[in-house]
C-alpha cells in the first residue's frame, strides 16, 4: 500500500500574512471553494481570534466547505483556542492548530518566558484543544532553531495530551534540505510516542529552499503532511509552493512513492484566482503556474516537442489546468466561452441563475469595452449581486 501525503493549504492564513495580501470574507470563501475543487486535505482558513473579520471568514468557510478539513490557527492560550473552536463549530471536519515558540531566541526575547513555562503552556493548550476538537495540530514556532532536547520534551508532552499532528516550522526559512530532513527524522526517532501523531513540515522560503526543505522533510524525515500555499504566497519570501510540491511528488512518484489526492487540473485556476484576488503577479518563469512554464521558444526545443513532447516536457500543461487555446472574450462571445473562462479562473457559479446574471453583466460590459480581460471578469463576479 502506498502512503498518502496530506496537503495542508495555508494560503488563507500564512499566505494572507504577506503584506498587501489581506482578503475579505467573500474573497476567502471564493478561494476556499477553489481549494475544495483542488481537493486539498486541509484548509487553514485563518486565525479566528485575530479579528472579528477573520473569525467570520473562518466560520463562513467552516459552514460551507464539506470535503476538506477546515482549520483555524490559535496561540497556545484559552481565549484563542475557544474562539477557534467556536468559529469551527459548523465544520464537517474541524482542526484546531495551536502553537507557541520554542527556540531560545523567541522564548527569551519575544515571549519573555522560561522553557518550563513554555512547556506547561503548550501542554495545557493541547489538553484544552483536545477537549474541544478531536483533531489537534501543535506547532513549536521557530521549531527548527530550537534546542533539540527541549523540543523533544515539549513534543512528547503534547502528543501525550492528544495532539494528532506535529508540525515543525522552519519559521524564518533558515533550513538546508538534508539538515531539515535529518532534524525531523531525529525527532521522530528520539520521541518515544512519536508514531501516535502525523508529522508535518512547514517551510518558509527566505533562502529559496522552502520546497526542497519540505520534500527533504518528507523523504528523509518521514513527514506525511506538507503545509503550503498557492503560488508560494506568504510573509517575506513566502511559503512552500503547493503546485511545486504536488507536481514534484506526482512527477517523481518513482522516488517519493507517495500518493496525493489533489486534482491537478485545478492548479492553474487556483493560481490565477489567488493572484487576481491578492494582486500578486505570478512571475512568468515560475514553475508549473508561470506563463512560460510550458512555453518553448528556441527552434531546437520547438522541433523536439513537435516530434515528441517528452523531449522537453516532464509534465503536461493540460494536467495542471492550462487550456490549449486562449479564446478572446468580447461582445460576440457566447455563454459557454464565458463559463469556460470562469472555470479557468477558478470561479464556478453555484447555480444557473447566478451564471445568467454574471453573463448579462458581462454582455453589458462587452458593449462598452472591446476586449474583456480576466481582471474585468473577476471584478464583475466580485459584485455581491452575482456571487454566492
Ligand atoms: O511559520 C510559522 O512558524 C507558522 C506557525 C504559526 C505554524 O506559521
Ligand atoms: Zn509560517
Amino acid at each position: 500500500m502506498t502512503d498518502k501525503l496530506i496537503i495542508f493549504d495555508t494560503t488563507l492564513r500564512d499566505g494572507e500574512q504577506s503584506p498587501g495580501a489581506s482578503m475579505t470574507k467573500e474573497e476567502k470563501l471564493r478561494i476556499a471553494r477553489q481549494l475544495e475543487r483542488l481537493r486539498v486535505d486541509v484548509i487553514e482558513a485563518g486565525f479566528a481570534a485575530s479579528s472579528n473579520g477573520d473569525f467570520e471568514a473562518v466560520k463562513a468557510i467552516a459552514d460551507t466547505i464539506k470535503d476538506c478539513t477546515v482549520c483555524s490557527l490559535a496561540r497556545a492560550n484559552e481565549r484563542d483556542i475557544t474562539r477557534a473552536a467556536e468559529a469551527l463549530k459548523g465544520a464537517q471536519r474541524a482542526r484546531i492548530h495551536t502553537f507557541i515558540a520554542t527556540s531560545p531566541l523567541h522564548m527569551e526575547k519575544k515571549l519573555r518566558m522560561t522553557p518550563d513555562q513554555v512547556y506547561e503552556q503548550a501542554r495545557a493548550a493541547v489538553r484544552l484543544a483536545r477537549n474541544l476538537c478531536p483533531d489537534v495540530e501543535f506547532s513549536p514556532e521557530d521549531g527548527y532553531r530550537s534546542e533539540i532536547d527541549f523540543l523533544c520534551r515539549v513534543l512528547e508532552a503534547v502528543i501525550e495530551e492528544g495532539a494528532t499532528t506535529i508540525n515543525i516550522p522552519d519559521t524564518v526559512g533558515y533550513a538546508i534540505p538534508e539538515l531539515y530532513g535529518e532534524f525531523i527524522r531525529t525527532l521522530r526517532e528520539r520521541i518515544p510516542n512519536s508514531d501516535k501523531a502525523i508529522w508535518s513540515v512547514h517551510c518558509h522560503n527566505d533562502l529559496g529552499m522552502a520546497v526542497a526543505n519540505s520534500l527533504a522533510g518528507v523523504k528523509i524525515g518521514g513527514a506525511r503532511q506538507v503545509e503550503c500555499t498557492i503560488n508560494g504566497l506568504g510573509e517575506r519570501a513566502g511559503n512552500c509552493a503547493l503546485e511545486e510540491v504536488v507536481m514534484a511528488v506526482k512527477t517523481r512518484r518513482d522516488y517519493f512513492g507517495l500518493e496525493v489526492g489533489i486534482d491537478t487540473t485545478q492548479i492553474v485556476p487556483a493560481s490565477r484566482l489567488v493572484s487576481q484576488t491578492t494582486g500578486f503577479v505570478v512571475q512568468p518563469n515560475k514553475a508549473v503556474v508561470g506563463a512560460n512554464a510550458f512555453a518553448h521558444a528556441s527552434g531546437i526545443h520547438q522541433d523536439g516537442v513537435l516530434k515528441a513532447r517528452d523531449t522537453y516536457e516532464i509534465m503536461r500543461a493540460e494536467d495542471v489546468g492550462w487550456s490549449a487555446n486562449k479564446i478572446v472574450l468580447g461582445k460576440l462571445s457566447g455563454r459557454n466561452a464565458f463559463k469556460q473562462r470562469l472555470q479557468e479562473l477558478g470561479i464556478v457559479m453555484e447555480s444557473e441563475s447566478e451564471l445568467n446574471a454574471a453573463f448579462a453583466k458581462f454582455k453589458e460590459l462587452a458593449d462598452r469595452k472591446a476586449e474583456i480581460f480576466d481582471e474585468d471578469i473577476i471584478a464583475l463576479v466580485s459584485d455581491e449581486s452575482v456571487t454566492p
